[in-house]
């Protein structure tokens, strides 16, 4: 079949550039662009990249029209019902999902990896008790590099898995200190006997003093929030981990990169943010005077946990969300949660309102993970750095994919100015 193109012409000048459009397995071709500024002098322009593709990925595709999340072909619905969170960090990197042998071997890998240099808890003792863990989070892992920069080679396929293992491993570890060393409590080491879940809430919230019990329903949760948040094809935070790795960045320093783009309230930080708003609600009876703030252009206010870039329908995510909340209060006896109560009525109200309707806000992902996690027992400001435990699998299987295109270049976009033309230099001593 031949090359399908499109033509673009130059009213001014009459000429006309043909660019080839290319095909994915699915969802919409792309026009490539790469010629066009060496053939017709023009840069394109599309701030926030609303109609730009950065890269070719096989690992993550969204349909925001029909709600669909596939990670390398598997539907989200599926994978969190069906796999452990280790299974879908295989899937992310290799491809396949794993065979039982495969993935007995994967999780020991991780297990092994889950301790950090004793050196890390002095970087701890460096913040003030009350930093925020996102601020922990992004200087310690960055800091990680120190300890293995010597040996990360990024040309070499082995080091690249080796650190992808360290990275998926150690964040858990490091999440952990953070949120003991703000609540003063000693930092409790990982145990090899337990699941990646089970072991993260050990280290949160077990204590030296006594045997640590854990709660099947809670584990099961988390690990299937971990799944919910694992990869998400080109946001903010991925492009973020792709453009720092584009320099040959090493990927501890990558990671961190990603991890302060996510912390944003538009982004990762949404979670907090969406319970701070229904704190800041306060009572069904005040959504209405937030719905219009939401609405109103001279009001910055946004409604936190609506909307996204891409899903113009609903959130998969935001629905295996909304049952695993219901699942968790449920099992804590949790009955009359007024913060759930809050998000409910306001799902209910937004979703019937022409504002809304007319500019497809849907609860994301972010809208009910702040309640569940608030019930599990997290402070607010643990919210995004749980996203950031889980996305590292995402951002890390984009890297590597990334690293090992071998048409990859080093990101550098180009720009519309508007500023000063060149202008006579003036002298200080003639300066009004
Ligand atoms: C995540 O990209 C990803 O995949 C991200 C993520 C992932 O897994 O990596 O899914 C995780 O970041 C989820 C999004 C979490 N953020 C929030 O919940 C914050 C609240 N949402 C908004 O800030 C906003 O919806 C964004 C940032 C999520 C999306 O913004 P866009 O795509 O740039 O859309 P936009 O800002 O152009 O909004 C379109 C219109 C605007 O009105 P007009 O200018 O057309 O008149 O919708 C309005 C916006 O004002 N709008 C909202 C709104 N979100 C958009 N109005 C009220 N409340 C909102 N939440």
């Amino acid at each position: 079949m031949s090359q399908k193109t499109v033509t673009l012409t130059d009213n001014s000048t009459g000429k006309t550039y043909t660019l080839p459009v290319l095909p994915g397995t699915t969802g919409p071709e792309v026009i490539d662009i790469r010629k066009l500024y060496a053939d017709s002098g023009y840069f394109t322009y599309d701030p926030g990249f609303t109609s730009t593709g950065s890269c070719e990925s096989k690992i993550t595709y969204i349909d925001g029209d029909e709600g669909i999340l596939l990670h390398r072909g598997y539907a989200i619905e599926d994978l969190a019902k069906n796999c452990n969170f280790l299974e879908v960090c295989y899937l992310l990197l290799h491809g396949e999902l794993p065979s039982p042998e495969q993935l007995v071997t994967f999780d020991k890998t991780i297990t092994y990896h889950t301790m950090v240099h004793e050196q890390i808890n002095y970087f701890l003792r460096g913040f003030r008790r009350d930093a925020h863990p996102m601020a922990i989070l992004c200087g310690v892992t960055g800091a990680l590099s120190s300890f293995y920069h010597d040996s990360t080679d990024i040309e070499d396929p082995k080091q690249r898995m080796i650190a992808s293992h360290r990275l998926i491993a150690k964040l858990p570890t490091i999440a952990a200190m953070a949120y003991k060393y703000s609540v003063g409590q000693p930092f409790m080491y990982p145990r090899n006997d337990l699941s990646y879940a089970e072991n993260f809430l050990y280290m949160t919230f077990g204590v030296p003093c006594e045997p640590y019990v854990n709660n099947p329903v809670l584990s099961r949760a988390m690990d299937r929030i971990f799944i919910l948040h694992a990869d998400h094809e080109q946001n903010a935070s991925t492009s973020t981990v792709r453009l720092a790795g584009s320099s040959g960045a090493n990927p501890f320093a990558c990671i961190a990169a990603g991890i302060a783009s996510l912390w944003g309230p538009a982004h990762g930080g949404a979670n907090e943010a969406v319970l701070k708003m229904l704190q800041e609600i306060g009572d069904k009876d005040r959504i209405p005077e937030f719905i219009k703030r939401a609405k109103d252009k001279n009001d910055s206010f946004r409604l936190m946990g609506f909307g996204h870039r891409v899903y113009k329908n609903f959130d998969p995510r935001a629905q295996v969300m909304r049952e695993t909340c219901h699942e968790v209060l449920g099992d804590l006896g949790i009955k009359n949660d007024p913060l759930l109560d809050i998000a409910m009525e306001l799902e209910r109200i937004a979703l019937e309102d022409e504002y809304f309707i007319e500019k497809k806000l849907y609860p994301n992902v972010d809208f009910y993970s702040g309640i569940i996690l608030k019930a599990m027992g997290f402070p607010t400001s643990m919210f995004t750095v749980l996203f950031a435990v889980a996305r590292t699998v995402g951002w890390i299987a984009q890297w590597k994919e990334m690293i090992e295109d071998p048409g990859q270049k080093i990101g550098r976009p180009r720009q519309l100015y508007t500023g000063a033309t060149q202008r006579t230099f003036i002298p200080q001593n003639e300066r009004g």
